[in-house]
Formats: structure tokens, sequence, C-alpha cells
């Protein structure tokens, strides 16, 4: 029954879609904010409104986002929520141990929610670099003996701080510092608002490396290696050549589009055979040792990952939830 009902909808929805992907381009190109980053949250919306994940600072924050995205996204998930809330039923894409296309994104969000989660309570701080509208830091850091960063491009940083201000969301316990990986040192930045070498640190860099050249990716880990002190813990995702140099026509398509409102993909690795021994080759010389890898396939069927979430470690450690 769930099927059909989110059928019947699906045009409506498809519609709201293209309509507020446009309106939402246009306010972040206008404002010089990134898309990407505020387009990867809409899916921990629908999460919580299915009551698979609870983030309601993120849908309070959605609500005061510019382009009034808001009745949009409702059209757009309507359908599916309004099939869930008549049926109950969950889609199996959308559980911490999903299968299938939407498993990607899915299983990504829980993958990190769990890593982050487990870091904190053995660090005394913590830095999201390229943060986005990623609000974890918020919670996962609150009331928690530690320091926390979040570290991003000035305009998206200042668009999610007026977005939580209007939210009323509170955020003195997180520093913001912004940045540009590229153009300027995120190092003396980081140092300068109160960051401590001497301390253990969880490093949280989620979905930046793919829109960084592979020189900026390495001179970054290598960076954060320096800063790390024993104990401290890097999680960080990459994509597979699969994705960032696609031959299927439409993910090319979409991936042009992409560059083309200023957000070119750039950094892939091919991830086909030994994933790990290549994601230990990324980590070389930046003193983490890999203790997990969790290489994600769009399905069963897939010989390959097409993306794979790394958490190395300064000092080593044990490898448990290899998938
Ligand atoms: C796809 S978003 C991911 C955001 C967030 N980590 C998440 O997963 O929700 C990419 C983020 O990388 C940031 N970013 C990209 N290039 C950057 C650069 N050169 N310097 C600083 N941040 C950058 C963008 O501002 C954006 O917030």
């Amino acid at each position: 029954m769930f099927l059909p009902l989110q059928a019947l909808g699906a045009p409506l929805g498809a519609l709201a879609g293209v309509v507020t992907g446009a309106r939402g381009l246009a306010a972040t190109r206008r404002r010089g904010v990134s898309f990407t980053a505020a387009a990867v949250i809409e899916p921990r919306w629908l999460l919580h409104q299915l009551g698979v994940r609870s983030d309601p600072r993120t849908v309070a924050m959605l609500r005061h986002m510019p382009a009034e995205a808001e009745l949009g996204r409702w059209m757009m998930f309507g359908p599916t929520l309004l099939a869930h809330r008549l049926t109950g039923f969950v889609p199996p894409g959308l559980g911490p141990r999903a299968h299938g296309p939407a498993s990607l994104w899915t299983r990504r969000i829980h993958a990190f929610d769990r890593i982050f989660a487990e870091a904190v309570p053995r660090v005394e701080q913590v830095v999201v670099l390229g943060g986005g509208f990623d609000l974890r830091i918020l919670e996962l850091t609150e009331g928690e003996p530690v320091r926390a960063f979040d570290v991003d491009q000035k305009e998206t940083q200042a668009l999610k701080l007026e977005v939580m201000g209007k939210a009323g969301i509170a955020h003195d316990h997180v520093t913001y510092l912004p940045v540009d990986f590229r153009r300027e040192s995120w190092v003396d930045t980081l140092r300068q608002g109160g960051f401590d070498p001497s301390r253990p640190t969880y490093w949280h860099w989620e979905s930046v490396s793919l829109y960084l050249d592979e020189a900026v990716v390495r001179e970054t880990l290598r960076q954060i290696g320096e800063l790390s002190a024993p104990g401290s813990v890097l999680a960080q995702d990459v994509y597979g050549t699969a994705l960032t140099r696609p031959r299927d026509p439409l993910l090319g398509a979409a991936l042009r589009s992409v560059a083309m409102i200023g957000e070119p993909v750039k950094f892939g690795m091919d991830l086909s055979g030994d994933v790990r021994a290549r994601a230990e080759d990324l980590l070389a010389g930046t003193g983490f040792a890999l203790t997990e890898c969790i290489p994600l396939r769009p399905s069963p069927v897939h010989r390959d990952p097409v993306y794979a979430i790394l958490v190395g470690e300064t000092g080593g450690g044990e490898d448990t939830r290899g998938a």
C-alpha cells in the first residue's frame, strides 16, 4: 500500500523538487553559499520526519533557510511522508543497515553519527572541517568537557549562524571559524581560535575532500596529522572515481551541473580492489593509522564500492567494523 500511495504523489513531489532546487540554487548563488552543503542535509530532515533519526535542530534550522524552501520540501517529500503516516511503513533503505541506491546517503549519515558519538568521550577537542549546515557538533559536544570548532567558508558559515539565530538554536559552546582551505592557512585560523595541538582531537571531515585538488587533500591531511596529539581520531570520506569520473551519462551530466554552480568535483580515488590498502596509502605519512574502513556499494550486486568512510587514529588501533 505504501508504494502505490507514494507513486500517486510522485509527479507532484518531482515538480516540487525541481522548483525547490532551482529556488535554493538561486538563493545560495546570490549569497556565495555552498549549494551542496544545503542539499546534503535535506535527507536528515526526511529521516527525522520518518522517525528514523531524531534531528530537531536541523528541522528547525531548515525552516529558516532562504527561498521559502520549507513548502517545497513538504511537497517534495509529502507523498513519502503521507504514505508513511497512513501505513506506518518506513522504507528499508533508510536504516543504518540499508541496502539499495538510497543506502549510500543513509548509511553515510548513520555511520558518521556513530563514529562522531564514539569519538567525543575519548578526546578533548572536536574540529569539524567544512561543516556546512551539519549540526551534529551542537548535540554531540553540548555539556561535554571538550572544546568544539566548526570551520567552513565564510559565506556558508555566515548563513548557518544567521539561520541558527533565527531558529533560536543555541550554539555558544562551539567556536565558528571562517576559512578557505585553498587560499588561507586554516591551521593559523584554528590556532588563533583557541585550538590546542597538545590535546587529543576528533577531526570530522565529511564530504569536503571531493571538492578539493588531490594536492590540497593530501596537504590538509598532513597538517591535521601535525596538529594531532596522541589519541586523536580522524573521520573522513572519499568518493570513488566511479562517482567523480562517472561513465554513466546521467551522473556525468549531474556532476557537470554541480561544476557549473561553482562546486566542481575534483578528488576521487580508485576504490576497486583492495580498498583498505588504498585508504592506508592516503593516510600514509599523516601519523594516523587506519582503524576502520567502511566501503559502500550502491547495491550488493555491485562488486566495487563507490564511496568509503575512513577512520584513523594517532597511536593505532584495531579494525573492528570494516564492511
Ligand atoms: C557537501 S558540503 C558538506 C558539508 C558537511 N560536511 C556535511 O556533510 O553536511 C561541502 C562543504 O565543504 C566546504 N568547502 C568546500 N571547499 C572548501 C574550501 N576550499 N574551504 C573551506 N570549506 C570548503 C563547503 O563550504 C561545504 O560546507
